[in-house]
């Protein structure tokens, strides 16, 4: 027996069960002892661990982030997302042949197989990218037809590369769509992010550069992404994957999931809200709004965080750099002026609601020149790796099973049918 433990005691038996608590949690298992068909009620698994995981380690209330143990300040500051990508893949960061060779694999599958890219043209004009995304990623299952044999795992890290590879060719070819400009090819010089950046915004020039200023900061807001443990979007792919489907489905799905304005389509919603407040006049009377619970305040608050999101914190040193380059963003004052007042207000205060990772990225992403529709494209990206990092991981764990949650039945008791021409 550990040395932390809860002893649970059933009233009706009388029966009680001392359970270990390890790692901050307590196993089912010792509940289920007292009675099997008793279960626990937690609507959006609040207070639920549906796994044991060794990828990211988040502490929400003291703000600190970590990949495989390295502190999310020490890799937006040293490492590339190609190599953030790789840690989590594999545990471990590279050595320099190992990252020599992970750089090379990746660049050489970044094409997508030409049908797919014509399924793009098939949407309409105004199709949202993130909506275009999902689709072509499901439909890259077709193509991989080998990608079902998720118990071999030479099969399974060649799927992992395509989808890191793929991504940004399939956001940029959305992107280009909704435009109206052909596409742009992926080149193997450059780098991930500047790659994704030429094909994002190069037009007829073969000698062009992503400014290297820009495709920094990129590559940083992708580190910043690329996991957050057990999360809504993730939750999902670990969902799907538990059921056997490939990788490209169960990201397609994870990918659906962050499209949800909850999630990652939050940073649009900043833009737009900082748009609607206009001025930084206006910002008391919006938070008054925000406090009679009239709005919310989009990119505060978060399920984990109980604390200053540290990924908030790089992202705004980060946009200094960014506005060095290209001018500063004029919403940037009302979003500084908003989190001054927010965060010296009671109502936040007391709910803990603090900045998270969207508030500052989509006024970098803006600055950049993205549309504010590609912000969660950008967020998918970002966080392929993550995903993929704990399919991996849950496809080897022997604990577990196809995801199979009960409920609390609150319906009608039993009643007859009554023909319809009798009701
Ligand atoms: N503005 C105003 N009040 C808020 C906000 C907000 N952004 N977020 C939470 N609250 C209030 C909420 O009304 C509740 O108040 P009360 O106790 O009086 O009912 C209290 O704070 C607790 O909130 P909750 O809704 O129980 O918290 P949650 O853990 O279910 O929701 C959240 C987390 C992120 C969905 C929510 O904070 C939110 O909707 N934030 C705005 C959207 C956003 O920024 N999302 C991006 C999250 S970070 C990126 C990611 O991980 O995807």
């Amino acid at each position: 027996m550990s040395e932390e433990s809860i002893t649970l005691t059933d009233n009706r038996s009388g029966k009680s069960v001392t359970v270990p608590i390890e790692h901050g949690v307590f196993s089912s298992q010792g509940v289920r002892e007292l009675d099997p068909g008793l279960f626990f009620y937690d609507p959006a698994f609040k207070s639920t661990a549906s796994c044991s995981s060794s990828i990211t380690d988040l502490d929400g209330v003291n703000g600190i982030l970590r990949f495989r143990g390295y502190p999310i300040e020490q890799l937006a500051e040293k490492s590339t997302f190609l190599e953030v990508a790789y840690l989590l893949i594999n545990g471990e960061l590279p050595t320099p042949a190992q990252y020599e060779e992970w750089v090379h694999h990746v660049t050489y599958h970044t094409y997508i197989h030409e049908n797919t890219a014509d399924f793009i043209k098939g949407f309409r004009y105004d199709a949202h990218p993130m909506g275009m995304l999902v689709s072509v990623v499901a439909a890259l299952s077709t193509f991989y037809p080998e990608s079902k044999q998720i118990h071999d795992p030479q099969i399974r890290m060649i799927q992992a590369i395509r989808l890191i590879a793929k991504m940004p060719t399939m956001a940029a070819f959305a992107y280009r769509h909704s435009v109206g400009l052909p596409r742009e090819y992926p080149v193997n010089h450059l780098t991930y992010t500047g790659n994704f950046l030429r094909m994002m915004w190069n037009v007829a020039d073969p000698n062009y550069e992503p400014n290297p200023v820009l495709a920094k900061a990129l590559d940083l807001l992708f580190i910043l992404h690329a996991d957050h443990e057990q999360n809504c979007s993730t939750t999902t792919m670990r969902t799907v994957g538990s059921a056997g489907a490939d990788p490209f489905i169960s990201v397609a799905a994870a990918a659906s999931a962050l499209y949800g304005p909850l999630h990652g389509g939050a940073n649009e919603k900043v833009i737009r809200m900082l748009h609607e407040i206009g001025d930084v006049k206006n910002v008391a009377a919006y938070v008054d709004k925000v406090k009679k619970g009239e709005l919310k305040l989009q990119g505060f608050g978060h399920r984990v965080y109980k604390n200053y999101d540290p990924r908030a914190r790089i992202i705004k040193k980060t946009a200094d750099d960014v506005f060095a380059v290209t001018g500063t963003n004029p919403l940037l004052e009302i979003a500084l002026k908003l989190e001054e007042v927010a965060l010296s207000d009671d109502y936040f205060i007391e709910r803990k609601l603090y900045p998270n990772v969207d508030f500052y990225s989509g006024l970098i992403y803006e600055a950049m020149g993205f549309p504010m529709d590609m912000f969660t494209v950008l967020f998918a990206i970002g966080r392929t790796p993550g995903w993929l990092a704990h399919w991996l991981e849950l496809v080897q764990d022997p604990e577990q099973k196809i995801y199979r949650p009960r409920q609390a039945y609150i319906g009608p008791d039993k009643r007859d049918y009554v023909p319809i021409d009798q009701r």
